[in-house]
């Protein structure tokens, strides 16, 4: 472990973010005996609030992400235990639950992109299983007597993220890490090194080691020169809430999911009866206003899925931001700037990415090295300066993803 070389006002560890990422990244540098603090005017809020919480690396794989779905996989892995421990921790349960998913199709172009999809899972070893549409409806009745066929994915699990950033807040709090609720200015440089932040009252915040976790904001924080600034832009999401009366007749058991002209949509049933319906996927900047037009099409494809959702109290509009990264995978670990680590561009995977991440900063933190599982994830990838590093994604590769 590094040794503290801050007084008792400073912190070993400073995570400026209060989002899932930076929480969990918090409480697992605390539980390894770092003093942790966390900046954020609203810590457990951002993007966990909107996200579906879908554990979705199967059914989310793409074409040239196979480095990603190492990840991906592993962090779905942890999940179960990850769950209970922190379940043990806070005394919160995070709604974990092994429900599976089905992706399917309602035309020929959705079933050929299905069978693609499918065909890539097979070489990438996952489990998948494809489906009549008879046998999707015998799976989910109230499917639309349409469905072309679909893919069985018994592994695709779901969380309910904002009970998940309940429980990580908690946790912290009680593994000691301290809260500052307010925004930060800038960070704070000395001598080429990171050694804490400054906040928007002008209070300092120093710290021998400083994560920058600000989802879809890491990449225009003052004071972080160019070169190590992360290339994060936020990507808009727009998520409905839809509640199933009690008592709560068996309305999806699992989550179901479609590409509808090109868009995703997908709807991922709780035990309480909320069923959450997403999300759009609109580059707009900071933007996060529900409009009428993002609704109108969640609806309208969410309704060709499963008819019987227009019966159902629409309870929520909300939109969120993902942090894209010019690969879609994430930036973890030291960046060139010494005390400078990132923790973000989890873009799509951010809840799905929780308990890996969390993983691989406490061990970064502590011993300087990334584990393994997280090298191909450095920031320096993307520095200006050719890195051994590779990346993630190939730019071929990106091109031929499928929508
Ligand atoms: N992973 C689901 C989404 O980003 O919409």
């Amino acid at each position: 472990m590094h040794a503290s070389r801050k007084g008792s006002d400073g912190s070993d560890v400073l995570v400026i973010g209060g989002g899932i990422i930076g929480l969990v990244t918090a409480w697992r540098a605390a539980r390894r005996g770092l003093r942790t603090a966390v900046a954020d005017p609203d810590p457990g809020g951002g993007a966990a609030q909107v996200a579906a919480g879908m554990l979705a690396a199967v059914t989310e794989l793409h074409y040239g992400e196979e480095t990603l779905l190492g990840l991906n996989l592993a962090s779905a892995q942890r999940y179960p235990a990850f769950a209970a421990e922190l379940a043990e921790e806070s005394s919160q349960d995070i709604g974990f639950r092994a429900c599976g998913t089905l992706a399917v199709a309602l035309d020929a172009d959705d079933r050929a992109h299905l069978r693609e999809l499918h065909a890539l899972q097979h070489r990438c070893g996952l489990e998948s299983e494809w489906l009549t549409g008879r046998e999707c409806r015998r799976l989910e009745p109230m499917l639309a007597p349409g469905v072309r066929g679909g893919l069985r994915v018994d592994g695709d699990h779901q969380v309910d993220p904002r009970r998940l950033a309940a429980a990580l807040l908690t946790a912290c709090e009680r593994a000691g890490v301290v809260f500052h609720r307010a925004t930060v200015a800038h960070l704070t440089v000395v001598r080429d090194r990171a050694c804490g932040a400054v906040l928007d009252d002008g209070a300092a915040l120093p710290a021998d080691q400083v994560v920058l976790a600000a989802g879809s904001f890491s990449g225009r924080l003052d004071g972080v020169p160019a070169e190590v600034l992360p290339p994060v832009r936020p990507v808009k999401g727009q998520v409905l809430r839809l509640t199933v009366p009690r008592p709560y007749a068996p309305f999806l058991t699992r989550t179901v999911r479609a590409v509808v002209r090109g868009s995703h949509v997908y709807l991922v049933p709780r035990t309480n009866g909320e069923l959450v319906v997403g999300a759009t996927s609109e580059e707009l900047g900071w933007d996060t206003t529900v409009t009428a037009g993002g609704v109108y099409e969640l609806l309208r494809d969410a309704h060709e899925l499963v008819p019987g959702i227009t019966e159902l109290p629409l309870t929520e509009t909300r939109a969120g931001l993902r942090p894209g990264s010019p690969d879609n995978a994430p930036l973890l670990g030291p960046t060139a700037l010494p005390g400078l680590h990132l923790a973000t561009g989890h873009y799509r995977n951010g809840v799905l990415l929780t308990p890996v991440t969390g993983d691989a900063m406490a061990a970064v933190l502590t011993t300087g090295e990334l584990p393994e599982v997280a090298r191909p994830f450095s920031p320096r990838r993307f520095s200006p300066v050719p890195s051994p590093v590779p990346s993630p994604v190939s730019s071929l590769a990106r091109e031929e993803q499928p929508a």
